[in-house]
Parts: C-alpha cells; sequence; structure tokens
C-alpha cells in the first residue's frame, strides 16, 4: 500500500489518508505498535500501590498500574479469557486484583493472571485442561517510560530511549511543565467525528488559532500578530506554538484583522474579565505554549490552565480527546479556582476548543467523496520544514506528516526529512 503524495514536502496531503480503512489498520501497527512512544498518564494519578488509570494506545486500551513494590507497569486491557476489557473505570485504587467482570478471572497489579474460576473443575467435572500454564497467559506488557512525571509506552523492543525520541526540545518542554509536582483537577473527554490525525494536524496548525477561535482574537488571548512562532525537534515529530503575552497592541491586531471577513475584534465585550485574567508563572515568559509530542499527545498551557490531551483513534471516522486537567500541588487553593475558571476556554463546551472539534467534522464530512483530491498545507511557505519566528505558518503540520510516512514506509520519492 502507498500514498500517492503529490509533492514530496507534504504541502499536499491527499484526502484518502483521512477515510481509508485499510490505511488505518496499518497505522495501528506502524505507528502506534511501531517504534514510537504514546502518552499514556501522569505518574500523578497513580502515586500509591494499587493505583491505576486507564489508557489507550491507539485503539488498543491499556491500564497503568502501580505494583505493590513501587514500580509502574502497563498492560494490554484485554481479559485472556474471552477478550473483554478487564479494568472499565478512568482511573482509582485495586485493593487486591483486577477482576475481569465476565468470568471473574484475576490479574496482579502487574498485569499477570492470577486466578481462574472453577480451573480445576467441580467434583471431578469440567474447568481447564490440566497443563493449563496461566504464566503462558499474562496480557500483553508495554514497555513504560517516565520522563519527569509523564508516563510514555511502547509496544516495540527497538524503540529509542525516551530521551532520545522526545530530543532536546521535547524534554525541555516536559521539564517546563513538570517543573514541580503538579496535582490532577479533572477530565473531560469528548467524542470527534473525523479521523484522528485531522487532530493532529489542529495541534500543529497555528494559522487557525487567531481566524476559527474568535475568542482567543477579540480577547487578545492568541493572535498572529503576537510574538511567538513554532519549533520541533530535529525529526519534526513534535512541534510547538507559543506566544508571548501582551506582545502585541490592540490597534496593530485591529490592522492586522481590518478586512478578515467574520472576525470583529469589538463585536463582544465580557462583562466578567476573570477568565481572561493571565497570571504569569513560567520563566520563559509565554502564556501560549503547546507541545506536541508524536503521536498522540499534547500538553497545552493557555494562559494559566494546564492539560494533557490524549488522541484516542476510534476507527477511521472518529477519535476520542481525553484531556487530564491539572495544577499544581503548591497551587493555593484560589489559585487552582483561578486554573479552573480558565479551563472554561477548553474541553468539549471550551470557549476555544468546542471549535476544533466542529472543524475537523467539517473536513471529515466534505472529503469523503473527494479521495483523490488533496489539500493545500502552503501557509508559511513550501520547502524546508523549519522553526519559525512567526505565526503565520502551517508548516509544523508538514513536520508531521514527514515522520508519519517515514513510520508507515510511505514516504514520497524524495520525501523531505
Ligand atoms: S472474558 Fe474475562 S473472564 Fe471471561
Ligand atoms: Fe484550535
Amino acid at each position: 500500500m502507498t500514498v500517492d503524495w503529490p509533492r514530496n514536502d507534504y504541502s499536499r496531503v491527499p484526502f484518502s489518508v483521512y477515510h481509508d480503512p485499510e490505511l488505518y489498520t496499518l497505522e495501528m501497527e506502524r505507528v502506534f505498535r511501531g517504534n514510537c512512544w504514546s502518552y499514556l498518564a501522569f505518574e500523578a494519578e497513580v502515586p500509591n500501590p494499587g493505583d491505576f488509570r486507564t489508557t489507550w494506545v491507539g485503539d488498543t486500551p491499556v491500564v497503568v498500574s502501580r505494583s505493590d513494590d513501587g514500580q509502574l507497569h502497563a498492560f494490554v486491557n484485554r481479559c485472556s479469557h474471552r477478550g473483554a476489557q478487564i479494568v472499565r473505570e478512568v482511573s482509582g485504587h485495586c485493593k487486591t486484583d483486577h477482576v475481569c467482570i465476565y468470568h471473574r478471572w484475576c490479574y496482579s497489579k502487574k498485569g499477570e493472571l492470577i486466578g481462574v474460576p472453577f480451573r480445576r473443575g467441580l467434583q471431578g467435572q469440567g474447568g481447564m485442561p490440566a497443563d493449563f500454564d496461566m504464566q503462558a497467559h499474562h496480557p500483553k506488557a508495554l514497555r513504560l517510560a517516565n520522563y519527569h512525571g509523564v508516563l510514555f509506552g511502547t509496544f516495540s523492543d527497538a524503540a529509542e530511549p525516551i530521551e532520545t525520541y522526545l530530543g532536546e526540545f521535547g524534554t525541555g518542554m516536559i521539564k517546563r511543565f513538570m517543573h514541580k509536582p503538579i496535582k490532577i483537577l479533572g477530565y473531560t473527554r469528548q467524542l470527534i467525528e473525523g479521523n484522528w490525525k485531522l487532530y493532529a494536524e489542529n495541534l500543529r496548525d497555528t494559522y487557525h488559532a487567531s481566524l476559527l477561535h474568535e475568542f482567543f482574537v477579540t480577547y487578545g488571548v492568541d493572535r498572529a500578530t503576537q510574538k511567538g512562532g513554532v519549533r520541533m525537534d530535529e525529526r519534526h515529530r513534535h512541534n510547538m506554538n507559543y506566544a508571548f503575552s501582551n506582545s502585541d497592541t490592540q490597534s496593530q491586531a485591529e490592522q492586522a484583522y481590518a478586512g478578515i471577513s467574520g472576525v470583529e475584534l469589538d463585536r463582544m465585550r465580557l462583562s466578567d474579565q476573570k477568565i481572561l485574567a493571565y497570571r504569569p508563572e513560567f520563566a520563559d515568559g509565554l502564556n501560549l505554549a503547546t507541545p506536541t509530542f508524536f503521536p498522540n499527545a499534547i500538553i497545552i498551557q493557555i494562559n494559566n490552565s494546564l492539560s494533557s490531551r490524549q488522541i484516542r483513534p476510534k476507527g477511521v471516522n472518529a477519535h476520542e480527546i481525553f484531556q487530564t486537567l491539572f495544577g499544581y500541588e503548591d497551587d493555593t487553593e484560589e489559585m487552582t479556582r483561578h486554573r479552573l475558571i480558565s479551563a472554561n476556554l477548553v474541553g468539549p463546551a471550551g470557549l476555544v476548543s468546542m471549535e476544533d472539534g466542529e472543524a475537523i467534522e467539517i473536513v471529515q464530512k466534505a472529503t469523503r467523496r473527494e479521495t483523490a483530491s488533496h489539500s493545500l498545507v502552503e501557509m508559511g511557505g513550501l520547502g524546508p520544514i523549519q522553526n519559525l519566528e512567526h505565526r503565520v505558518t502551517e508548516t509544523p503540520i508538514r513536520g508531521f506528516w514527514s515522520y508519519w510516512s517515514e513510520l508507515m514506509g510511505m514516504e514520497p520519492e524524495g520525501g523531505i526529512r
């Protein structure tokens, strides 16, 4: 199977990549079970022995669990018996072992099969064959890496060490967010009827932020006129859009957006400004930082709202965005409240995030019958994929595709990296 790339710099993306079920199946193998690391959860969600959190790698359900000796484990959340999901809660604490509800097979906190009801039958009748070997039927384990409290998993023995995978850019950004112990504030989930890669593109699309998101541009949270830009790792798989707060003026913005249909900077006024309040808290002075981690995650700061978002593919036509909101352990109660107010910007009904779901769904719908055609990804220029000190660009989208193609073995001839 190949992808017919019209150009070798990924500035044309064939619409078939969002709709082809065969390609989707290959992605689950070559991307999500290939040589890359997927974001799983935060260590702060499983602080004590017995704690667990369910998560996904591609469309494979996974449990992250802390065993009694304090070690962290990740294993496929599928019963070795007849395939039911073993753990069904989002997160929790397990006193003794994990029990599959269907026929009550038991699994240790390390993910080993340790109990089978009626294994020896009843009064000499039934039961499993005498040579049934429980050890041969543990759920598949993943390699797990804990990088400064962010947990990643991989099915591959050949995946590079996590530090190398994240690179200087990725490790630096994780250290930025995880510079002190975090506190989990809550979760949101959102089902979007669109291919998962449309979300991955959206996260790398600086261009749309101040055009689609009227709230951003009207209230100056994120505008193209702010100082900022895009950064990527060397292989262009992870990337970030960033901006400095208060680095533009109202008149600069008014000039820049004058004449753009549908964008009116003075259309709305907030009678309560609390939601816009921003308290500088990072040494780098950014009010917006959005490092993405190929293939499935972003850690995102919009003002003082902090969260991770995980992309969970649900078949070729849908994905779920699972968001984990966090603050810091040493936040005052008042600061936590402030973070939760800022969090009204994000999530399924968020004043900003809501529109991303809609944008993705209208792309999915409108391209369904146009699979021989392609999108245009030229904003910010053609040719080399590089870091930029401005925000009128979608170059990181081409970076995403270049690495995706490499993993899939579907690079165009002379494909740029
Ligand atoms: S499917 Fe889990 S015990 Fe039967
Ligand atoms: Fe967006």
